[in-house]
């Protein structure tokens, strides 16, 4: 694999741990204005020290993501389609590689709609986008979207879907969880991430992410679960502490109930200041200052502590 496209994908899936945990803010391309979204610079700043990478639309971040944050992006080039339209299968790619690029992109993500209306068009897409995104060593990440019929997908609609997604040459596939998650990501050669889905209590939240994880996901790309919890902050560090940390989700919960405590409520007896970032001790701590002057040596980079050669996914022999 090409150096470019290993330094990209480092710097969504650590290679200290070979986890990942992606923000997703990018619903208002089919959603619109989506609950707790509606402001999306006040969503995003608070959380984006917790996250490795932020998905996100051409729009929303050029107008409410401070350009000296040095957070990797993976760019939603994919869309067409609304909520309120008949079809949402019916995508195209609406974003060219040059623009990415100007944006400083780490990587490109669409979505795939596999036994759909549309899916030949979205599977063609998919393929285009990679040998394009490939020119320019920029990894492509494929959702494997189900339209509006999230929830009602089995381990066999998912393996197939990612299996064909990674079969196109995607780099990550992002998909939902769902019961024998194993067969899922036995069958896809390439490193598979969840999506949180529609809002649900924290505590299954959290449980969704330790399982998916124990099933073999490197990570979660979660947004709703995240930011229309009551505390977001809380949330995502408790995700924090299975993705990169060694909590189940049951200690997990204990945490995200610890810190959404008021102040003034019941003193906080566990490390109410504990780091977030616990278990990746090289990593920068991002103090949470997104006017922080930029670091004109490294733009992006994350400090990439591991041997150079070291491959990012030693279970994905294929990739
Ligand atoms: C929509 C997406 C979203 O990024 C994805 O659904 C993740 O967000 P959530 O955790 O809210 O489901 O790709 O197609």
């Amino acid at each position: 694999m090409d150096w470019g496209l290993k330094n990209r994908i480092a710097r969504i899936i650590s290679p200290a741990d070979n986890k990942a945990l992606m923000l997703a803010v990018d619903h208002g391309y089919f959603l619109g204005p989506t609950e707790k979204l509606e402001d999306l610079e006040k969503t995003i700043t608070p959380l984006a020290k917790y996250c490795d990478s932020l998905m996100i639309t051409r729009g929303a971040l050029r107008t409410s993501v401070n350009p000296n944050y040095p957070l990797p992006v993976v760019l939603r080039v994919s869309g067409g389609t609304s909520i309120i339209g008949e079809d949402l299968s019916q995508e195209d790619i609406t974003v060219s590689i040059k623009d990415a690029i100007r944006l400083n992109a780490t990587a490109l993500a669409m979505s795939v709609f596999v036994g759909s209306k549309h899916e030949y068009q979205t599977i063609v897409n998919l393929g285009k986008l990679v040998s394009e995104a490939e020119e320019y060593g920029i990894p492509v990440l494929a959702v494997t979207a189900v339209g509006k019929e999230i929830g009602t997908k089995d381990a066999r609609y998912l393996s197939l879907a990612c299996r064909i997604a990674a079969e196109q040459g995607a780099h990550i596939v992002k998909t939902y969880y769902c019961e024998n998650f194993e067969k899922v990501v036995k069958s896809c050669p390439v490193p598979i991430i969840i999506a949180g889905g529609k809002k649900i209590p924290e505590k299954d939240a959290l449980k969704l992410t330790y399982d998916a994880l124990k099933a073999g996901a490197v990570g979660v790309d979660m947004g709703r679960n995240i930011w229309q919890s009551d505390n977001p902050v809380a949330m995502i560090k408790a995700v924090h502490s299975i993705v990169h940390g060694s909590n189940n989700a049951e200690q997990a919960f204990t945490m995200y109930k610890q810190l959404s405590q008021k102040p003034n409520q019941k003193p906080n007896n566990n490390k109410p200041n504990q780091k977030p970032n616990n278990n990746k001790p090289n990593q920068k701590p991002n103090n949470n200052k997104p006017n922080q002057k930029p670091n004109n040596n490294k733009p992006n980079q994350k400090p990439n502590n591991n041997k150079p050669n070291q491959k990012p996914n030693n279970n994905k022999p294929n990739q």
